[in-house]
């Protein structure tokens, strides 16, 4: 199956939240979310726990994890759906029941579609760096992503954030500092078998740090 053989799958006027061939499409600017109703237990077709990579691009780090380990659910949210549908290529190629494709806003699906789901573990590999001190407002790490995202979590939950940007990494860093919940792992190193993205290549090939950080969830105190 190619990437080009999913095509756009609803006009602006007609969209909706739909499930087509193993891929979820999240509309956006839509009040309607809630129509939306079928189990993750459904679409899986298991309990197992979830983990969701946002900001998952070409899916390829993502298609590399489901591989791995199977005994989770695997949700990768990317909002270009020329990226989505390369995500839902590798999970017909692959065979990969347990991995999801969703092609929409991370902070829709997140504050929408997870409902009563407590998650795993949670990734951003990459996420865009807007740059410019101006565009700094549209990274997707900020406080308010991360109170969605501790709804959806629970203790020992953990997230996982890396970036090639020095500016954001300190940004993300005092972003999780400032949530009490969050505890980081100051010692954390990169793990060999983390995996590998498109992005992440380009960066080290031009000789760039990579700022990989770790933080778990603790319980209310
Ligand atoms: C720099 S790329 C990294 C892609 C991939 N993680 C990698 O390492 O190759 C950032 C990706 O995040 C997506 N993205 C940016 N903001 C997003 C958001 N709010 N929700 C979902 N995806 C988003 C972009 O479309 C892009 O594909």
């Amino acid at each position: 199956m190619r990437p080009a053989d999913l095509s756009i799958l609803f006009t602006w006027e007609e969209r909706k939240p739909l499930l087509h061939e193993g891929m979820l499409c999240v509309p956006r600017n839509y009040d309607k979310h809630e129509k939306f109703d079928i189990p993750f237990s459904e679409i899986f077709e298991n309990d197992n726990p979830i983990c969701i990579e946002f900001c998952s691009g070409n899916g390829e780090w993502i298609a590399r994890a489901a591989t791995l380990y199977p005994e989770y659910n695997w949700i990768g949210v990317e909002k270009k759906f020329t990226r989505t549908r390369q995500i839902w290529s590798k999970k017909h190629n692959l065979g990969l029941k347990n991995l999801l494709p969703v092609c929409g806003m991370a902070e829709d699906f997140c504050s929408h579609y997870l409902k009563e789901t407590r998650i795993e573990k949670a990734y951003v590999n990459f996420p865009d760096p807007w740059p410019k001190n101006s565009h700094a407002k549209n990274r997707i790490i900020q406080a308010p992503f991360i109170e969605m995202l501790t709804k959806v979590s629970k203790p020992g939950t953990t997230l996982t954030l890396v970036t090639d940007h020095q500016k954001y990494s300190e940004q993300m860093m005092k972003v999780m500092n400032s949530n009490e919940r969050w505890q980081s792992d100051e010692d954390c190193i990169l793990p060999e078998d983390y995996g590998t993205s498109y992005f992440n290549r380009l960066w080290l090939d031009l000789g760039k740090s990579i700022h990989y950080m770790k933080f778990s969830l603790q319980e209310v105190s």
